[in-house]
């Protein structure tokens, strides 16, 4: 698949199941207490954020040991494809109101944090129980502002990648690993 296209693998499939699991039992920990056997509306959210972060939620959902319910907003930064300006947009917004429950961000990648900044303000302001941050990606030499992030997979080098949802010109999302791109790609 791809032949030739994928430079290196940056996390395996391996890998990547194996922080998924040890992540989830650390969320499921801190969220024993509040939103565990206590009935639908204390169930834990999920936000999950479109696309890129369909792969890691839909796992991280079925690792957890708790009773989640899953929430999608799709939001595009005015900016080239490849990097962020911080001017966020509202494509697709929550189903439903997250007034008094717990909501945690899953994205795939905090590169600048510009996104993730505006969406914590946006998403705080509706006034949650709790907000907290799952991210199975994190470039910290690309952050321009920083964010309280939680729960972080793994820190990567401020390489472009694809793969497990990301993708260039939505390719490669299909990859069960992550992956850097052949020079060739963007030719
Ligand atoms: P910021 O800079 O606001 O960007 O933290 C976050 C969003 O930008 C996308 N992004 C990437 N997508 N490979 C991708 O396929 C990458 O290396 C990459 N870096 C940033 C992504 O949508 C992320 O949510
Ligand atoms: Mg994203």
């Amino acid at each position: 698949m791809y032949d030739g296209d994928i430079a290196s693998t940056l996390v395996t499939e391996q890998a990547i199941r194996e922080k998924t699991a040890e992540l989830a039992q650390e969320v499921g920990r801190d969220y024993a207490e509040c939103c565990s056997g206590l009935g639908r509306d204390s169930d834990l959210l999920l936000v999950g954020v479109l696309k890129g972060a369909v792969m890691f939620m839909t796992d991280l959902a079925r690792a957890l040991p708790l009773p989640v319910q899953l929430e999608f907003m799709a939001v595009s930064s005015y900016g080239s494809s490849t990097s962020s300006s911080g001017v966020v947009r509202i494509l697709k917004d929550l189903d439903r109101d997250i007034a008094n429950r717990h909501v945690l961000i899953v994205e795939d990648i905090i590169d600048s944090g510009l996104t993730l900044s505006w969406l914590l303000k946006n998403l705080e302001s509706r006034g949650p129980a709790s907000l907290e941050v799952c991210t199975l990606l994190r470039k910290p030499d690309a952050v321009k502002v920083e964010v309280p992030v939680k729960y972080v997979g793994f820190d990567i080098p401020n390489e472009f990648v694809v793969g497990y949802g990301l993708d260039y010109a939505e390719r490669y999302r299909d990859l069960p690993y992550i992956g850097t791109l052949d020079p060739s790609v963007y030719a």
